[in-house]
């Protein structure tokens, strides 16, 4: 296939909860299903990266986009990255945002800046944006247990359309492996996404 010819782009934030994995293979999913990814990754989610993965992530955006394509064997600009303060960025505004975003972990500190409104990054903007112009929102937030705060914010999300999709995985298709409790999750926003993946059956299949 040409280069540039991918499927519509998917925005895809990894913010600074435990989990980073889940957002790593997320994107290797995504560029598997031919998707054109665009990735932005907070500052925490970079300490998160480098305490809970092998994964050795440059900040700057360019060479983050180089070591994504690395890793996850994209084809040329198949990955773009934006950086936290790239408020030129089409994942900025309604004219250029894809229609599907996924913040993957989302920490509950994201998770109550997109709630509220704060758009103080890019990621917390890209959320709130997905949200004011009706595009689909996924967050997938890791926390234990779950404060008043947390939970008013989940609900308030939900109510306004997006979609919590708690890093909780299930144990009934008996795991062998880290990576099978990282594909429970992945398979599940693949499906919300409406992409098709063999990343695990689906039930009574
Ligand atoms: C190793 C590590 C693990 C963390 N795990 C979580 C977590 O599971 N959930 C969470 O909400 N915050 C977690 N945090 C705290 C967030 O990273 C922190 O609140 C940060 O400000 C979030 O910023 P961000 O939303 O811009 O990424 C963790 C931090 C570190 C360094």
């Amino acid at each position: 296939m040409a280069e540039g010819a991918f499927g519509s782009p998917v925005t895809v934030a990894l913010t600074g909860a435990s989990g980073a994995q889940y957002g790593l293979r997320l994107i290797e999913a995504l560029v598997a299903a031919n998707r054109e990814v665009w990735v932005m990754i907070s500052k925490a989610a970079h300490l998160v990266i480098s305490t809970e993965t092998e994964a050795k992530l440059p900040a700057q955006p360019e060479r983050l986009a180089e070591a994504l394509t690395e890793r996850c064997g994209a084809r040329p600009g198949q990955i773009r990255c934006f950086a936290r303060e790239d408020w030129m960025a089409p994942v900025a505004s309604g004219s250029g945002a894809p229609s599907a975003m996924v913040i993957c972990p989302c920490s509950t500190g994201t998770l109550s800046a997109v709630a509220t409104g704060a758009s103080n990054n890019l990621i917390e903007r890209a959320a709130d944006v997905a949200l004011k112009e009706r595009r689909q929102l996924i967050l997938v937030p890791r926390e234990a247990p779950l404060s008043a705060i947390h939970l008013e914010h989940m609900l308030s999300l939900t109510r306004l359309g997006a979609v919590i999709l708690p890093a909780a995985p299930g144990f009934y298709h008996q795991p062998q492996t880290v990576e099978d409790l990282v594909d429970f999750i992945v398979a599940r926003i693949l499906n919300q996404l409406g992409i098709e993946h063999r990343l695990m059956p689906r039930w009574g299949e």
